[in-house]
């Protein structure tokens, strides 16, 4: 009898442990390819992901009360496991794209960007992106960066996992051009003023947007509710002042 009373009162205290181990589960697993400043990147200092996207993703989370993690992915793999809901959203400068929309879902849009062109300060034959026929321009991978890229007649496509590569192949002579999402260009050139220009105008018009599971219509609601009310908060227009002005 005495066993049997220690048994059943095991079996109690495993009952009642079980919902925190289940909460713990649950937490909503945001991915992010954390090489894309100033949106998403890993300050050097804290190691922690930071950036745009991520202030405003935990901004809806808060709203929404969402318990989320990131989860920081290179950029090919983010959009294959979108596709697979290997991860329940992303937030990564992502443009919502009707290609892509058939494989996940998108909130509502946040922010418009379109591309530009990066050369080496002392470059004189590349006014814009009409100039790089017959030149080697770098973009990440499977970006929209890329896909323009593989528009330009007679330009030659060098792709990288992580942009940052590029721009560095840009300021050794390695290739001739960038092209990439406008803020993320302009920051690069920013900060290397005495070796990158801008080349042209931002010749795009994309709108990012936050990926979700496709059969995740619930959590797309959620977060398109918490966005409608950051942004009506004014939360973009800080977190450009925060982020994007003056970089
Ligand atoms: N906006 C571009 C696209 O959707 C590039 C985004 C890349 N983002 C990143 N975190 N690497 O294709």
């Amino acid at each position: 009898m005495k066993y049997l009373f220690g048994f059943v009162l095991i079996g109690l205290i495993l009952f009642a442990l079980l919902p925190g181990c289940a909460q713990e589960a649950a937490k909503i697993r945001i991915a992010t390819d954390a090489t894309w400043p100033p949106f998403e990147y890993v300050d050097e200092e804290t190691m922690e992901i930071v950036g745009f996207d991520i202030d405003l993703m935990t901004a809806i989370a808060e709203k929404e009360d969402l318990d989320i993690e990131f989860v920081n992915v290179a950029w090919d793999p983010l959009l294959a496991g979108m596709a697979q809901c290997t991860y329940d959203a992303a937030i990564s400068s992502i443009t919502i794209l009707p290609e892509r929309a058939e494989e996940m879902l998108f909130s509502d849009p946040y922010f418009e960007a379109g591309q530009l062109v990066a050369v080496r300060i002392d470059n004189t034959d590349i006014a814009s992106k009409d100039d790089l026929g017959g030149k080697v321009v770098g973009a990440q991978i499977g970006t929209t960066g890329s896909f323009e890229v593989e528009k330009i007649a007679g330009a030659t496509l060098k792709t990288y996992d992580d942009i940052g590569l590029a721009f560095q192949d840009l300021m050794n002579g390695q290739i001739d051009a960038v092209i990439a999402d406008s803020p993320l260009t302009l920051g690069y050139v920013g900060r290397n003023p005495d070796k990158l220009k801008t080349a042209g105008e931002v010749f795009t018009s994309e709108f990012y947007g936050i990926a979700v599971c496709k059969t995740n219509t619930e959590l797309l609601e959620k977060i398109n509710s918490g966005l409608a009310a950051v942004i009506d908060e004014g939360l973009i227009e800080e977190l450009i002042d925060k982020w994007l002005v003056g970089q």
